[in-house]
């Protein structure tokens, strides 16, 4: 079953996709050329992944799916947007990488994809867009095998305090919805219709996680930035940034890695 909100952001993420295949901030060119879009923490945390299945849920346009794969994955992306896995089938000929994409919102997977996996990944902007945490976390236990690992590495919900005139509560409920927003890379450009977010906090993400099953087995918090947060933040030369006075006294980034025992 997929949701009236999430088919809004369908719509919005189809419109930003041809925005962001040639901003700097997104490696296409240098995956296709043969490199890899990953960053430290997620390489760090699940180390050695030759011969894994992996599924890379709400993976845009692929490129982090590719870089697994580079990585000796056996890899499956899923994103909601028609125009990404589009482009992602595109990257991933020009790249000559083994990977399947799918179409699908995550809640309505059932119908597309009935196998499990070794590993479940997310990465980067992705809780944000989903309507019900607790379904979430039932999404990603049924695509883990017993055994298998569930990482996710994103925006930490209490960053939402600190972003200027964007700022708010920690706890807002419901959902947040923008009518016109502004692109996110391409700030200029207004993308037509609407886009609906959704604050979960720590405790929404960890219970959703625990009550479907997992155990948490490591929480890390970060003090930089995966994405240029406020005007004056800076690139550290890793694909992470820094805020004007350096490490933030509040955390930007949340990582949790959780088992399916
Ligand atoms: C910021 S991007 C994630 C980028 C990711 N870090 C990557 O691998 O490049 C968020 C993605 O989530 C997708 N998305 C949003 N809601 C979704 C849903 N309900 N089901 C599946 N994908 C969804 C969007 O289409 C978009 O491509």
């Amino acid at each position: 079953m997929s949701n009236s909100d999430h088919e809004k952001n369908r719509a919005a993420w189809n419109q930003m996709v041809d925005l962001h295949i040639n901003h700097p901030e997104y490696r296409t060119q240098e995956v296709i050329d043969g490199g890899n879009s990953l960053k430290r923490i997620e390489l760090e945390t699940l180390g050695d992944v030759t011969g894994k299945k992996l599924l890379h849920l709400m993976c845009q346009f692929g490129l982090d799916t590719i870089s697994w794969a580079r990585h000796g994955a056996i890899v499956t992306g899923v994103d909601i947007s028609d125009r990404s896995i589009e482009v992602a089938n595109e990257i991933k000929q020009r790249a000559d990488v083994k990977a399947r994409f799918i179409r699908s919102d995550i809640f309505a997977l059932d119908d597309k994809l009935n196998e499990q996996f070794d590993i479940v990944f997310q990465s980067y902007g992705t809780h944000i867009w989903l309507a019900d945490i607790k379904r979430w976390g039932q999404v990603v236990a049924k695509y883990l095998k017993p055994g298998g690992t569930f990482f996710i590495v994103d925006e930490h919900p209490a960053n939402v305090m600190f972003m200027g005139d964007d700022s708010h509560s920690y706890f807002k409920k419901g959902p947040i919805v923008s009518v016109n927003p502004t692109d996110y890379c391409e700030t200029e450009t207004r993308i037509d219709g609407e886009h609906v977010e959704f604050q979960h906090t720590v405790s929404d993400i960890l219970n959703a996680l625990i009550e479907a099953g997992l155990r948490i087995a490591h929480v890390g918090e970060y003090d930089f930035g995966y994405y240029k947060v406020c005007e004056g933040w800076t690139e550290r030369g890793d694909h992470y940034w820094d805020a004007p006075e350096g490490p933030t006294i509040y955390p930007v980034i949340l990582s949790v890695k959780a088992v399916k025992d």
